[in-house]
C-alpha cells in the first residue's frame, strides 16, 4: 500500500470571518440586509477565535496529532483604513501563529479568504480598479510583519467562486448578478495574486506562495452531447478557465472574454485544491440560472442555496491529476461534508484520504490534507446552520464538544495515513 510520504501535512483549515467574529468588512455588511442569510443568523462572535479561543482549539488540534493548520487573517482589521495599519491586530496574529507554531503546526497563511473591507467594497469591490494595488500593499505588509510565522502562505481562496457567486449570481457580496462582470472580476484577482506574489518575495525570496482552487467534478448524467456539453461548460466557468489561464496567463471565452494576466504562468510555488463532491449536468430548460444544466445527482449534501455536490472520492484523486499537469506541489486545501452525522463524517474522512493515497499512488506530488473544518463555524451565505467541524460548537455558549470523527481523523495523522481505522 502506498504510504504518505515523511513531513505529510495533517490539519484542519479554518478562515478568519468564519471563526473570528466582531469583524467590519463587507461580509458583515451583506449579513445585515434581510434575506441575505438563510438562516436569518449573523457571524457575530463566531467560533471567538479573536477573543480567545484560537488558542485552545490549536492545542486540541495538536493534541490530536496534526502538524500543520491552514487560516487566515482578516484585511479589515489589519488595514482598517487604506494605508493605517493597526499594528496590535497584526500581533494578535502573530501572537496566534506563534502559538500554532509552539505546537508543532506548520503554517499555510490565505491573505484573502473572500472577505473585503468596507473601504474597498465600497469603491466596487473586485472591480474596483484600485484593488489590485491595495491588496499588493496589504500582502507586502503582511508578509513583512509576519513572515517569520509562516510556512506557505497563500494569496487568495476559490476566486472563480467569488466571481460566480457575488458577480455573476447575488448570494454573496457584492450581490451584482450580471453575467458581464464574471469575467473582469476573475481577471482582477488573478491579477491581484500575480501583485500579492511579487510583494510577498520582494519581503521573503524564500516564500512559498501559491494560490487555492475550488473544483468540484462535474459529470454529464446522460451520454447526451447536451448534457456533456453543459458539464464542460460549467467545468469551465469554475475550474477550466482558471486553470487555463494559469497556463496561457489569459482568461479564456465564452467566460473570460480574452483578459490577458501578465505574469499569471509561473507565479504559483504550489497549489491548494478545494474539494466536496460531484454533480451530474442534466439539460433542464428551467435551470436558465445554471446555464440550463440541472445538478441532478443523488445523494447531495445541500443546505439552502448551496449544494455541495454528491460525496464522491474519486473525484478527489481525479482534480489532483488534473493540477499535477503544472508541476508543483499540490495540498488538498479543503475537504469535508456539513452534517450532524458524525458516522457520514467518518466515512467521508476516510474515503477522502484514501483518495489522496490513490493520487501519491498515481504519482502525483501531494504534500498536505486540510480538514473542513476544525470547528463549527459560519458558513457565508448559510449562516450556522452547516456543521463543518471535527469540534462541535455551542453557538450560545461557545462550549466545544469533539466529534467521534476527530479522534478517527487522530489516529490517521499521528500515524502518517498508516492507520485508517
Ligand atoms: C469553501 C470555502 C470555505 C467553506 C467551505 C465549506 O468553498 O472556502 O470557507 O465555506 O467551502
Amino acid at each position: 500500500m502506498t504510504s504518505f510520504p515523511d513531513g505529510f501535512w495533517w490539519g484542519c483549515a479554518t478562515s478568519s470571518h468564519q471563526v473570528e467574529g466582531g469583524t467590519d468588512n463587507d461580509w458583515t455588511q451583506w449579513e445585515r440586509r434581510p434575506g441575505a442569510i438563510a438562516d436569518g443568523t449573523r457571524s457575530g462572535e463566531a467560533a471567538q477565535w479573536w477573543s480567545g479561543a484560537a488558542e485552545p482549539d490549536l492545542d486540541q488540534a495538536a493534541s490530536w496529532g496534526h502538524n500543520a493548520t491552514r487560516l487566515s487573517v482578516e484585511w479589515s482589521r489589519l488595514e482598517p483604513q487604506p494605508g493605517r495599519y493597526d499594528e496590535a491586530a497584526f500581533e494578535r496574529y502573530a501572537a496566534i501563529l506563534r502559538h500554532a507554531g509552539d505546537r508543532g503546526l506548520a503554517r499555510l497563511l490565505t491573505l484573502n479568504h473572500f472577505t473585503l473591507p468596507r473601504w474597498v467594497s465600497d469603491q466596487g469591490s473586485w472591480l474596483w480598479p484600485g484593488i489590485v494595488p491595495a491588496i499588493a500593499r496589504f500582502a507586502g505588509a503582511c508578509a513583512q510583519r509576519l513572515g517569520g510565522q509562516v510556512e506557505r502562505w497563500a494569496t487568495l481562496n476559490e476566486p472563480s467562486l467569488v466571481a460566480l457567486l457575488g458577480y455573476a449570481e447575488k448570494l454573496w457580496p457584492p450581490g451584482h448578478r450580471d453575467v458581464r462582470t464574471f469575467g473582469p472580476a476573475l481577471a482582477a484577482m488573478l491579477r491581484a495574486h500575480v501583485a500579492m506574489s511579487r510583494a510577498i518575495k520582494e519581503r521573503r525570496p524564500d516564500a512559498s506562495v501559491g494560490l487555492v482552487l475550488n473544483m468540484p467534478c462535474f459529470d454529464p448524467s446522460r451520454p447526451h452531447p447536451i448534457d456533456r456539453g453543459l458539464a464542460w461548460l460549467q467545468d469551465h466557468a469554475v475550474s477550466g478557465v482558471v486553470l487555463r489561464a494559469l497556463d496561457a496567463g489569459r482568461l479564456w471565452p465564452p467566460v473570460g472574454l480574452g483578459n490577458r494576466i501578465d505574469g499569471l504562468p509561473g507565479s504559483f510555488d504550489w497549489l491548494g485544491l478545494n474539494y466536496y463532491g460531484r454533480y451530474a449536468i442534466r439539460f433542464s430548460p428551467r435551470a436558465y440560472a445554471m446555464a440550463f444544466g440541472a445538478h441532478v445527482q443523488p445523494d447531495s449534501i445541500r443546505c439552502g442555496e448551496t449544494d455541495w455536490g454528491q460525496p464522491f472520492p474519486a473525484g478527489l484523486t481525479r482534480g489532483l491529476r488534473r493540477l499535477s499537469g503544472f508541476g508543483v506541489p499540490l495540498l488538498v486545501t479543503e475537504n469535508g461534508i456539513q452534517t450532524e452525522n458524525d458516522a457520514v463524517r467518518t466515512h467521508y474522512l476516510q474515503s477522502h484520504v484514501q483518495a489522496v493515497r490513490d493520487a501519491l499512488a498515481q504519482g502525483v506530488d501531494v504534500r498536505g490534507y486540510f480538514h473542513w473544518s476544525l470547528v463549527d463555524n459560519f458558513e457565508w451565505a448559510e449562516g450556522w446552520r452547516p456543521r463543518f467541524g471535527l469540534l462541535a460548537l455551542d453557538v450560545e455558549t461557545g462550549r466545544r464538544t469533539p466529534r467521534a470523527s476527530a479522534e478517527v481523523y487522530a489516529q490517521i495523522c499521528r500515524s502518517n495515513g498508516r492507520e485508517q481505522p
